[in-house]
């Protein structure tokens, strides 16, 4: 076994050099000064010994797993657990939760593994298993090479020297412990780099230590016993280090493993989480090790007197960026600016101001408002455009760059929530082509942020540094100094590069003058990055940066819209004349020609009830949440629904301007819309979803006769039953014929669709039969099921129509109001071979269909459900 033992410090020099923990990295000045004082690097951030380059995991072999990772837990809130699946999160690797104890779940499709590494939150778990999944679970990880990774876990009892059962392996337990470093020998580490000790107490005083005498284990990480907190226990001692991340090569039982003393409270524990994943699954988990860093500084000429930028502070940046681009190639600060507040500093100030200008060529440079007005308070696109044209003139008057494509608006208003007029007016004056904001979906978590695309412009997600405009001296820094150089060594802001393979960071005029926190702070990661990890660091313009970050996660160029009143963020940045009171409470989801506008029009004869207005395409149905309206953004969807909707005067029971209306919008191919359920529950989380069900095989048909009557030439040129069974080699017209035909009458997975993000108590099954047969009934149930208040007694305003066969509107003793021609059509009853297709078709569907019905247990199964099951047997 190869050790290369950390070199051991004595006390007194361990006294030395640290305060409380390993922050002693950075030497301390009256002006914080980024010197990280780290034997890899030198002071201008370059590697002194050529460091070996960081190992490739991937394997030779042809491996059948998948890369994902199985997680056991202990409860489904364990603190660890959900560590886990946090930083898993973050990066992006997909991952399953089980909890430990349990049976195993299915660890195999056909002859492919489904996890490619799998984790124990608590090692007993994996050590105490019962011998039967045990031995499937090692038979599996050796079949497969899937490694394990697991925690020892703390307990109250305090091991000495225990041994892990079945393994020539020992344990001592709840030790306090100091200075943790790495085995660079270790071939687990990839994108940790070896070499640096973290000097300090480590957190917690539960860590497990290994001690272990054969060749299958390798340290992969080491610390020393908290000394300075037990002073009798070093007197005249020699301290070895204590192995406390161990790995197993799997020579004694065929499997690799990674151990772990502690949890992942220890910020160093994650970064080696990542490359045991990685190592243990043979590359499969293995992150990319590129990193591109962009830093933005938003507000330029933005600013009190006395919190600007001065000559000096000019001079700092562009010494600051030199080395930082030394360190990171293509580094260049990226400077927004607001051309109003030129010149409304102090003399100094001024200068400053003047003297950024001079320099103008060393940045790169973007517009911010002119005014920094947040562009959410503008209603008028015209307005908005002639500010920004302000901001433009001031850039050509200062040969400030116009050309980046890129802009950024104060208080991330009106990137998201998405305000249209700010990407009309971005695009006209600025051409902009790429923003960032920290607010998609949401501010917090921040492994959460995400970007997309909308009206041309890519939008990226920022991360946050942990400067704002008010952080401008050390000693105020919130939470003190040590808050900041936490974040810095391998806390937060360390953490959100190693995760993040691009960052655009959001920083401050006033950062960079008084204390220049921002450049001690990027300067000071950067280099403990360059310590700690393989990471390769580079920088570009954002227009690159975003065509990077829209290859690398292509899912994502669609934009999800949520709900700006399910956020006090966002609705802060929405304009005061958009209101969520104005978005529908309920929507009637199809399938097209179940007897959807029977029930649009039932429903919009209740006063209190009102739709949206009609669209100009497709009457009064919208059609937002599937096809291409939902590219247009919430605004157009909103127009929609207009708060002050007028009386509904043809209603039978007309309300007066004001009252509180049930906002509902039916649109019939939203029940079949792949994306429609997710896109509708971002938005209207609350919303009840109404649904109607007839027999599909009779839904197919009348769909085929309406698609004849709008004179769809393949629906007239080919029998219903050509249609039905067309085979996957006919011509693509009629194959997608058939598949509209056919498709959304699945009944049960569509619904299983909608109930996967709406749940059960929301969403109201109509059986379309009875309506067509008892609509007052129906309308009465679904009152209730909507909580709609006052009731309307349909029974007084529907009334049978023998001419049309349907149900109509009563609107005076003798006159009924029925739907048009379109709507209780006649045509030829359907084929006999075609039904008996068609039942055949749909038995399985329709099986599913009873067994979901029951399982929502609401209501009683229809009947034409039981005669097209019996008809099928
Ligand atoms: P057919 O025209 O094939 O008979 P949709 O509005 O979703 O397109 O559904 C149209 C179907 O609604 C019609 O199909 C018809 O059978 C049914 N329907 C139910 N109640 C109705 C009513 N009161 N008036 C007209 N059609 C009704």
């Amino acid at each position: 076994m190869s050790r290369a033992w950390p070199k051991k410090k004595t006390l007194q020099e361990g006294r030395d050099e640290r305060s409380c923990s390993y922050i002693w990295l950075i030497q301390r000045d009256t002006h914080p000064a980024p010197i990280i004082n780290c034997r890899m690097i030198n002071s201008a951030g370059k590697h002194i010994r050529d460091a070996s380059p960081a190992p490739d995991h991937r394997s030779e072999a042809r491996l059948r797993i998948d890369p994902k990772v199985l997680v056991f837990v202990e409860t489904t809130y364990s603190g660890l657990g959900r560590d886990i699946a946090e930083l898993l999160v973050y990066n992006r690797i997909k991952y399953k939760i089980e909890v430990a104890g349990k049976s195993l779940p299915v660890l195999t499709n056909l002859d492919k593994g489904r996890y490619g590494v799998i984790v124990f939150e608590n090692l007993d778990k994996y050590l105490n298993m019962d011998k039967w999944n045990r031995e499937l679970l090692d038979k599996y990880c050796r079949e497969y090479s899937v490694g394990i990774v697991g925690f020892v876990s703390p307990s109250e009892e305090t091991l000495v020297g225990a041994q892990l059962r079945d393994f020539p392996l020992f344990v001592h337990t709840n030790l306090r412990l100091r200075d943790a470093s790495l085995n660079p020998a270790s071939s687990v580490l990839r994108l940790t780099r070896a070499g640096e000790t973290a000097w300090g107490a480590l957190p917690g005083d539960d860590w497990a230590v290994f001690q272990h005498n054969h060749s299958t284990y390798e340290p992969v990480e080491w610390a020393q016993r908290n000394t300075q907190e037990y002073p009798a226990d070093s007197v005249g001692q020699v301290q070895l280090p204590l192995t406390t991340v161990l790995q197993d090569r799997g020579q004694l039982d065929g499997i690799q493993r990674v151990l772990f003393g502690s949890s992942l409270r220890f910020w160093l524990h994650r970064l080696v989480f990542l490359d045991a994943l990685s190592y243990l699954s043979h590359g499969q988990l293995s992150l990319s090790l590129e990193r591109m860093i962009l830093v933005d500084i938003d507000d330029i000429f933005v600013g009190e007197k006395s919190t600007r930028l001065r000559p000096d502070d000019v001079r700092a940046l562009i010494a600051t960026q030199k080395i930082i681009a030394g360190m990171v190639p293509g580094f260049r600060f990226n400077l927004g600016f607001s051309g109003k507040y030129y010149h409304h500093g102090t003399r100094e100030e001024n200068l400053g101001d003047d003297f950024l200008l001079q320099n103008v060529q060393e940045f790169n440079w973007f517009s911010h408002m002119w005014k920094h007005q947040q562009p959410h308070l503008y209603d008028n696109l015209t307005l908005l455009m002639a500010e920004m044209q302000l901001n433009y003139a001031f850039a050509k008057e200062h040969n400030i760059p116009t050309n980046s494509g890129y802009s950024i608006s104060p208080h991330h208003s009106g990137v998201y929530p998405a305000h249209e007029l700010l990407y009309l007016a971005w695009k006209q004056v600025w051409n902009v082509k790429v923003t960032s904001t920290e607010e998609y979906p949401h501010l917090r978590p921040a492994r959460l942020r995400r970007g997309f695309i909308h009206r041309n412009i890519m939008v990226l997600p920022r991360q946050t540094c942990g400067l704002f405009t008010h952080t401008m001296y050390i000693d105020r820094y919130p939470g003190g100094r040590d808050k900041l150089d936490e974040s810095i060594q391998g806390g937060e802001l360390f953490q959100t590069i190693v995760y993040n393979p691009i960052n655009i960071f959001m920083t401050h005029m006033s950062n960079y003058g008084s204390d220049r926190l921002a450049l001690y702070t990027f300067q000071s990661v950067i280099k403990f990055l360059q310590c700690w990890t393989n990471l390769k660091l580079a920088s570009a313009p954002p227009i690159q940066l975003a065509e990077m970050y829209f290859r690398l996660h292509p899912e994502e160029v669609d934009p999800v819209w949520g709900n700006p009143c399910d956020d006090a963020r966002h609705k802060k940045i929405w304009s005061k004349t958009k209101n969520c009171d104005s978005l529908p409470k309920f929507l009637v989801i199809g399938p097209q020609k179940t007897g959807t506008t029977a029930l649009y029009t039932f429903l919009s004869m209740h006063g209190s009830v009102a739709s949206n207005i009609p669209s100009p395409d497709t009457f009064e149905e919208v059609q937002f949440f599937n096809g291409n309206n939902y590219y247009r953004g919430l605004d157009w969807y909103m127009d929609f629904f207009p708060s002050e909707t007028l009386p509904n005067t043809s209603s039978p029971m007309p309300t007066t301007l004001g009252t509180p209306r049930y906002m509902f919008e039916k649109s019939a191919t939203y029940f079949d819309g792949e994306a429609v359920p997710k896109r509708a529950h971002a938005l209207l989380p609350h919303a009840k979803i109404v649904t109607i069900l007839i027999s599909p095989a009779k839904r197919a048909y009348s769909w085929y006769q309406h698609q004849r009557a709008h004179g769809d030439v393949i629906a007239n040129n080919y029998s219903f039953y050509q249609v039905i069974t067309a085979s996957d080699s006919a011509p693509r017209a009629l194959k997608d014929l058939r598949n509209r035909c056919l498709n959304p009458g699945k009944y049960a997975q569509h619904l299983e669709h909608w109930l996967a993000y709406y749940p059960a108590q929301q969403v109201h099954i109509i059986d379309g039969e009875q309506l067509r047969l008892n609509p007052i009934d129906v309308m009465n149930e679904l009152q209730r099921f909507l909580k709609i208040q006052p009731l309307l007694d349909y029974s007084n305003h529907l009334r049978y129509d023998v001419k049309k066969g349907f149900y109509c509107q009563a609107v005076s003793e003798k006159r009924n109001k029925c739907l048009g021609k379109s709507k209780g059509r006649q045509y030829p009853q359907m084929d006999e071979r075609s039904a008996k297709l068609l039942q055949r078709y749909y038995l399985n569907h329709n099986t599913a269909l009873e067994k979901l019905l029951k399982k929502l247990g609401s209501r009683p199964i229809p009947q034409w459900l039981k005669d097209d099951l019996s008809t099928g047997t």
